[in-house]
């Protein structure tokens, strides 16, 4: 560790898997480049040190008050109302972090800066300010996705947020392509609390010192532009972060991943739907039935990922049709995690089955595999709107209109005529990412800008 002394970052992930993950893959970039890294991290989803040797682990532990449950020692989300579990992870976690990143700078060797997750707020500004060091911030959002949340007060103003039920399908004039179902909001008991937490994720993003962006020129060009315009801040979107050189290890594989890896080499090549809803939404039971008969309607092959909390009150697995597994034989195949990655790369991989969390939209587009849209809540919206109508690299399939019929439609057309051109369009963004990322390309161009940045801030 000796030739790292003085390039010491600290970073502070917020602790779902979508932001996690980046945030990891982002350390392992910077350790490539000769920094040692210490992770602060709170005890909710706490990250197992030993999958990570090359980073330092600290564990911020925060103070329990009151009875009854803390919603914060709940391992998974499903059920709970994200908006208030946010409130509670910033405000219970405030002092903790000052106090812990207090004496992780003053323990004598010289940090270069603190990176924390955008949905922090300014709650991580202050605390960087008193010990005199610099704060960049990771959006692990889209470009697209946070122009949307910084419009918030022009939003409210113009009343986009009330009535949303009678006018979704109209434009938002300000966010164009934008409709109205398509801004950047979740079902919540406190929709002032939304409001307070984007907005103040937006403050903290214009008062950092730069912005990290898991993006790439090539795909979100203009937005970038027109956000930088505004911000004056010095952005970095160096994305994507996980086809980087890294000093990441291998993820070591369990026996559903191998299982899963055997199964897909016996599928034909671009023959398989992968469907999957990421880490956090969670779905009706009739909805979870609608999609399992539309899938096996369609004929084709399918590997779905049903992790526990997905299906609302239920285990999931529990509610399909007696003898509906034995039915479909080897032409599907339902896993409760899957290594996307991997998933993704697989040749046999037709067409992702996806609510569009931006890691997922960046993986498959990096794989050159078109989508299905399924939003479900946030950015994930918007994200949606891009992959559909700007880039042309997917098909939506609404929420709350889940249909077997139309499912089976949807799904035929994506895997049997390649979806009218969207995976030839697809692959386009993938070699677009390969050049972002080669020598000179723009990925590679900001990164080497970042780590002159993170140096020149050193106080
Ligand atoms: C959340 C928000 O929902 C999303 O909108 C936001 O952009 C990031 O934070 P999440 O819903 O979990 O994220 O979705 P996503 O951003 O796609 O991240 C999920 C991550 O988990 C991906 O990196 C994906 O590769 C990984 N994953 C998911 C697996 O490895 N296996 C799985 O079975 C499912």
């Amino acid at each position: 560790m000796e030739e790292r002394k003085g390039r010491r970052i600290i970073m502070f992930p917020v602790p779902f898997p979508g932001h996690f993950n980046p945030m990891i893959q982002l350390a392992g970039i910077f350790h490539h480049r000769g920094f040692s890294v210490t992770i602060l991290h709170t005890s909710h989803n706490f990250p197992d040190p030993s999958r990570h040797p090359h980073f330092t682990f600290r564990a911020i532990s925060h103070k329990k008050e009151g009875e009854g449950e803390d919603p914060l020692s709940r391992s998974e989300t499903s059920g709970l109302d994200l908006v208030s579990f946010i409130r509670v992870l910033k405000q219970k976690y405030a002092e903790p972090f000052r106090e812990t990143l207090a004496a992780e700078v003053g323990g004598g060797e010289t940090v270069c800066c603190l990176v924390s997750d955008a949905i922090w707020g300014r709650n991580t500004e202050d605390a960087a300010k008193e010990v005199g060091l610099r704060r960049v911030v990771l959006r692990t959002g889209g470009a697209a996705s946070f122009r949307a949340f910084a419009a918030f007060p022009l939003l409210r103003d113009k009343g986009y947020f009330s009535a949303l039920d009678s006018r979704l399908d109209d434009p938002v004039i300000e966010l164009s392509p934008l409709k109205v179902k398509d801004l950047p909001i979740i079902e919540t008991n406190d929709p002032d609390e939304l409001y307070r937490i984007i907005t103040d994720m937006v403050e903290g993003v214009k008062s950092s010192s730069g912005v990290i962006w898991n993006t790439f020129q090539d795909l979100e060009r203009d937005q970038i532009m027109d956000l930088s315009s505004n911000f004056h801040v010095p952005f970095f979107p160096i994305g994507p972060f996980h086809k980087h050189n890294n000093d990441l290890p291998p993820k070591t594989k369990n026996k559903e991943d191998n299982g899963i890896t055997n199964w897909l080499d016996k599928q034909e090549p671009k023959s398989v739907v992968y469907a999957s809803f990421g880490s956090l939404a969670d779905i009706e039971e009739k909805d979870f039935l609608e999609i399992a008969w539309g899938l096996r309607n369609s004929k084709q092959s399918f590997l779905w990922v049903v992790r526990p909390g997905l299906v609302r009150g239920t285990e999931g697995l529990e509610s399909l049709p007696c003898g509906f597994m034995d039915n479909i034989g080897h032409k599907g195949k339902i896993v409760k995690w899957a290594n996307q990655l991997e998933v993704l790369a697989h040749p046999a991989v037709g067409v992702f089955w996806t609510h569009c969390g931006w890691n997922s939209t960046v993986e498959s587009i990096c794989e050159g595999v078109p989508m299905i849209c399924t939003p479900c809540f946030t950015d994930q919206r918007v994200n949606a709107r891009y992959i559909t109508d700007v880039w042309r690299v997917g098909k939506v399939l609404e929420r709350n209109i889940m249909d077997k019929g139309d499912i089976e439609q949807v799904v035929r057309s994506a895997i049997i005529d390649g979806g009218d051109g969207m995976r030839d369009r697809c692959l386009g963004f993938k070699e677009m990412a390969e050049k972002c990322l080669g020598k000179n390309g723009s990925s590679s161009n900001y990164l080497d800008k970042l780590v002159r940045h993170v140096f020149t801030h050193q106080t």
